[in-house]
């Protein structure tokens, strides 16, 4: 079938280009959750290949698709037994391939997600540690130590996992494994010659396939100082997120691995990308995005701001700097698979704290989503103007809310239970998509979703907004294509400061202007090629966005192309 739609699409295989990715629109796929093509409730490859005319129509660059390997998903498949083949439930190495071809053919390219700092505890080299003694070769790939007390029957240290709970595992002969994560995602041991040949057969092995590009998770935990005596919790988070000197993150030697793995990205032409989640201080930011590390960083820097133009500007121009300072392009997000969608937090008042909000059922405060859908457009048209390149969420498009009231039995993030029922975790932003207005699973697949779709899925489906031109769909559409049409180089130059409001703009005269304040300001002059939200004649209402260019800009293009 994939076949079959590359045909359909006859674009031709994608140039050749080394700059690609500078100012990409990457559209993160959640493969369980994107389209269903066998009615078993979970999405798949052939799903998403089904859907490349989507994508292509919506006018994006590159997909990153989250993890698509063998997991029990114990997290959401970021605990992969096996990196280099594909869950038998999600597809085969076969469609993944096909998928590539399909993809490349409409002129799509693909990254993929690779999860260095942990694997599952159903990887073959784990079970090889369980079966093999304390001090063991198989047990130094990850991170054994030693219980305290005189059987070892007590944690090494008081660390704490990310998802709740303790941070070590006993395997019941002394010894206990280390696991930032979940239990079942136990950290591997980086300082092990075995663990990182075996990480460059695996980039070799995606890179062989046509992947163009890796999504790096947690790429700043890599490395570890593990050197006795350990510190206690307490000494270890004393100072927050400092430069280097915390044992567990963002420590220096973790560029020597990135080194080389850039080294086998060149190997390729074009060099394959990778781009770094490294939630460290914005300033360690450029370590990541050097061209002889992973060449590019994420910034979660807008993504955790309040709807603000201070904070805005600010932010904008402190990334812009950073990127220069590695030589990357910079990179904005509003949403991914771990937050409550931008929809929904801009649907709140700036500050609430989002976790209780959650808990809550997600009613108090009650959200204002015509504001939040208002806000969150705005600022994708805002983020889509900056130099550098731009990730979209699956559903962002649509217009999505975070489903805030799944029931509890439903949920399946491992925060819910690692929480004892404190946290609920990120499953109300990994809903399965609408793609009719009816139907069952609204045409996510032939059966019941993994996750329930709440009714107002409806309203929200491609169905009901590919023909309207209002629709958030019909705006992302036409967003992606002028973006198209007025890039330009990565420079960017601002305009006279008002309160309230952002205004810059880009080589050429493409400028862009967007309304925090809560009263209507003027337009600067131009002609609005674009606006996030209904214009009032002259004014730009609040919580807008309009992309302008010179008058006489097109007329002068058209010249050019006579
Ligand atoms: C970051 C991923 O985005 C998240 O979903 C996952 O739970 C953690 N890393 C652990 O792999
Ligand atoms: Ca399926």
């Amino acid at each position: 079938m994939a076949e079959a739609v590359a045909e359909a699409l006859g674009v031709e295989e994608l140039a050749a280009d080394d700059a690609w990715w500078r100012q990409a629109v990457v559209y993160q796929i959640y493969p369980r959750s994107f389209a269903d093509s066998n009615g078993d409730g979970i999405g798949d490859l052939p799903g998403v290949a089904s859907q490349v005319s989507y994508l292509r129509d919506l006018g994006v660059d590159a997909v990153w698709l989250s993890p698509f390997y063998p997991s029990a998903l114990a997290d959401g498949g970021y605990d992969v037994d096996d990196y280099r083949a594909v869950d038998p439930r999600i597809g085969t190495l076969e469609e993944f391939d096909d998928l590539v071809a399909t993809l490349h053919r409409a002129g799509i390219r693909v990254v993929v997600d690779i999860v260095p700092n942990h694997t599952s505890n159903r990887h073959v080299w784990f079970r090889e540690a369980l079966a093999a003694p304390s001090g063991s070769a198989a047990r130094d790939r990850y991170i054994f130590r030693r219980g305290r007390g005189p059987q070892g029957e007590e944690p090494p240290t008081d660390w704490t996992a990310s998802f709740g709970g303790p941070a070590w595992e006993p395997v019941g002969d002394g010894d206990w494994y280390l696991h930032l994560f979940a239990p079942e995602q136990p950290d591997l041991n980086w300082a092990n010659q075995q663990v990182r040949t075996d990480f460059l057969t695996t980039l070799r092995f995606w890179a062989d396939r046509g992947v163009d590009g890796f999504r790096v998770d947690v790429a700043h935990m890599l490395a570890k100082d593990l050197s006795e005596p350990l510190p206690s919790q307490a000494e270890l988070t004393a100072g927050g997120l400092p430069d280097g000197t915390h044992r567990l993150h963002d420590r220096d030697e973790v560029h020597e691995i990135y080194r080389e793995w850039r080294a086998v990205f060149n190997e390729y032409h074009p060099p394959r990308t990778a781009v770094a989640e490294a939630w460290v201080p914005a300033h360690r930011r450029p370590r990541y995005a050097s061209a002889d590390g992973l060449g590019q960083a994420f910034n979660f820097d807008l993504l955790q701001a309040d709807w603000d133009a201070a904070a805005f500007r600010r932010i904008i121009e402190e990334n812009l700097e950073l990127a220069r300072a590695s030589g990357a392009s910079s990179t904005w997000v509003f949403s991914n698979h771990d937050v409550v969608r931008h929809a929904t937090r801009y649907a709140l008042p700036n500050g609430t704290d989002l976790r209780a909000w959650l808990l809550g059922g997600g009613v108090d405060p009650q959200p204002d989503k015509e504001q939040g859908l208002l806000r969150a457009r705005a600022a994708t048209l805002l983020a889509l103007a900056l130099p550098g390149s731009a990730y979209l969420y699956q559903g962002e498009e649509l217009g999505l809310f975070e489903v805030a009231d799944l029931p509890a039995e439903a949920l399946q993030d491992p925060t819910w239970i690692r929480s004892n029922g404190t946290e609920r975790g990120r499953d109300g932003c990994r809903v399965p998509l609408p793609w009719t207005a009816s139907g069952p699973s609204f045409g996510f697949g032939e059966g019941a979703a993994h996750l329930p779709q709440p009714p107002e899925f409806a309203g929200h489906a491609v169905e009901a907004q590919a023909a309207d031109p209002a629709s958030t769909l019909a705006f992302y559409r036409r967003a992606l294509a002028e973006r198209r049409r007025l890039q330009t180089d990565e420079s960017l130059e601002w305009d006279a400061e008002r309160p309230d409001v952002v205004h810059f703009h880009r080589p050429g005269g493409w400028a862009c202007v967007t309304n925090f304040g809560d009263t209507p300001v003027p337009l600067p002059s131009g002609r609005v090629v674009l606006a996030s939200g209904p214009l009032d004649g002259v004014q730009l209402p609040p919580d807008t966005t309009a992309w302008l260019e010179p008058e006489g800009l097109l007329q002068e293009r058209d010249d050019i192309t006579d």
